[in-house]
């Protein structure tokens, strides 16, 4: 329609003596995006209409109609037999007209007492609440994977890290399950914050509630909300449950991120620690020899897009007075390409880490760094009753006399030894190999092979109750 045309399609159109230009229509029009939340959309409107019903808003058999009607509708939209009109703007009105033109005027009366402002929070409330049940299931997945590997895996010694430069010998599977307590606390955060997710706002209507006789507690119910909205000027203007959502998301992918760094790292000629499997990289147009690690580097590229979109709605949000503002459409996109994301992430990551192919021989190899076990000759003279400061100079000065003559420190006689570190005791050497490094780390949550592979355990019960749906994380 042309510029200036009375508008029939509007719901808004009494009060206007001229229709909508084109370009505002396409500009403010969202449901190329927002089609999403159909099934929402639909189950709350279901809600909605059963509660009038039951009220005596409308007749029991309206009530019925509007019911069938939006059922059908769904089976249209799923049949790919719905057409969207963006000049409804968006996924709400499209299927409230829709819904009259099936059923006549009762589909009028569903949008009683409601406001597309509650609508929008009720659809987008439903959304994030599956996206947190479905992105929590594939973290499960891929902690399961990492617990797995690192069970196969359970005495494979390699160099522990600080600044990148070997530190202490260290299980791979201690450093496989580093990565699977981040995600548990990923887990637990996305099950936090689904509680504060768990408010059923629709009856806040426009902004101020309504004066009409509702039920919230019965629409509350109906889909499966414990609580209903205590203010209803918060209700239609908060989003922080998506900025919650998209928060916890970036800390996932920040952790994901992280993992990705370390095995681009691993893959590397200088590393050799770990193969991918064929069918999980990829090969270079040019170098024929290239065998390239583009899964990690796009999970840890796509981790910039989801900081961007906790970012962006911060941004969006911090200047609206209350209530509705329609800048609040803007929540959608951000909210939805980040579960996209890491639908897309999760998965393949997870499939990453049950095909890597571990190489024990580099690992072991990099971990027989000659001075690796330096601070497990400090730890002796301590137990030898040398204080640790004089005890880290000693050891310094013995790895400076090895730097010199080219050797390292299990290269170093009795005798010079004892000239180097005076308070040494017999068997000294046999506190220096990588095994007895590891083992001697018994602290909680150290890298003793006994610590780690309880640790691996209990990981594994519990997982495996939460990937078959019981109780636990
Ligand atoms: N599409 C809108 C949104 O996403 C729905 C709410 C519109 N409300 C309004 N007062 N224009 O926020």
């Amino acid at each position: 329609m042309a510029a200036g045309e009375r508008s029939e399609t509007k719901p808004w159109g009494g009060r206007f003596a001229k229709g909508s230009d084109e370009l505002l229509e396409a500009f403010s029009a969202s449901i190329h995006f927002d089609y999403r939340l159909y099934p929402y959309d639909i189950a709350g409107s279901k809600a909605h209409a059963r509660m009038l019903g039951r009220q005596g808003l409308v007749p029991p058999e309206e009530a019925e109609a509007m019911v069938e009607g939006l059922e059908a509708i769904r089976a249209d939209i799923e049949a790919g037999r719905f057409q969207w009109d963006p000049k409804l703007e968006d996924v709400h009105m499209n299927i409230e007209r829709a819904l009259a033109e099936r059923i006549g005027p009762a589909g009028e009366k569903l949008h009683t007492a409601r406001s597309r402002n509650d609508q929008v929070v009720l659809d987008t409330r439903c959304f994030v609440r599956d996206a947190v049940n479905a992105v929590s299931g594939l973290v499960v997945g891929l902690r399961l994977a990492l617990v797995r590997r690192g069970l196969e895996h359970s005495d494979l010694i390699m160099p522990g890290y600080t600044h990148l430069q070997r530190a202490q010998p260290v299980l791979l599977a201690h450093h496989l399950m580093a990565y699977q307590e981040m995600l548990s606390r990923d887990n637990e955060r996305l099950a936090d914050l689904s509680r504060r997710v768990d408010v059923m706002p629709l009856g806040s209507a426009a902004l101020a509630g309504t004066g009409l006789p509702i039920d919230m507690k019965f629409v509350a119910r109906e889909l499966g909300f414990s609580r209903v909205s205590a203010n209803s000027m918060d209700a239609v203007s908060d989003r922080d449950f998506i900025v919650e959502f998209l928060s916890v998301s970036a800390m996932l992918m920040m952790h994901l991120s992280r993992l990705s760094e370390d095995l681009i790292l691993w893959a590397t000629s200088e590393f050799g620690f770990v193969r991918f499997p064929d069918e999980l990289a990829t090969g270079s147009s040019i170098m024929p020899q290239k065998k390239n690690p583009d899964v990690p580097e796009l999970v840890r590229g796509k981790t910039g897009r989801v900081y961007g979109h906790l970012v962006g709605l911060l941004t969006i949000m911090k200047g609206l007075p209350l209530s509705y503002n329609r800048d609040l459409q803007e929540d959608k996109e951000p909210l939805f390409d980040t579960v996209d994301t890491l639908a897309a992430v999760l998965p393949i990551m997870t499939r990453l880490i049950e095909g890597l192919e571990f190489q024990a021989e580099a690992m072991r190899a990099a971990a027989d760094d000659p001075f690796i076990t330096a601070t497990d000759l400090a730890d002796h003279l301590v137990r030898q009753g040398v204080p640790f400061r004089r005890a880290h100079a000693l050891v310094g000065r013995t790895v400076r006399y090895c730097l010199e003559r080219g050797i390292g420190l299990s290269n170093l006689s009795r005798e010079e030894l004892v000239r180097l570190c005076p308070e040494v005791g017999e068997n000294v050497q046999r506190e220096l190999t990588i095994e007895a490094s590891v083992s001697a780390r018994t602290t909680p949550g150290g890298t003793a092979p006994g610590q780690v592979r309880a640790a691996l355990r209990k990981a594994l019960g519990r997982l495996e109750k939460a990937a078959s749906g019981k109780k636990g994380r």
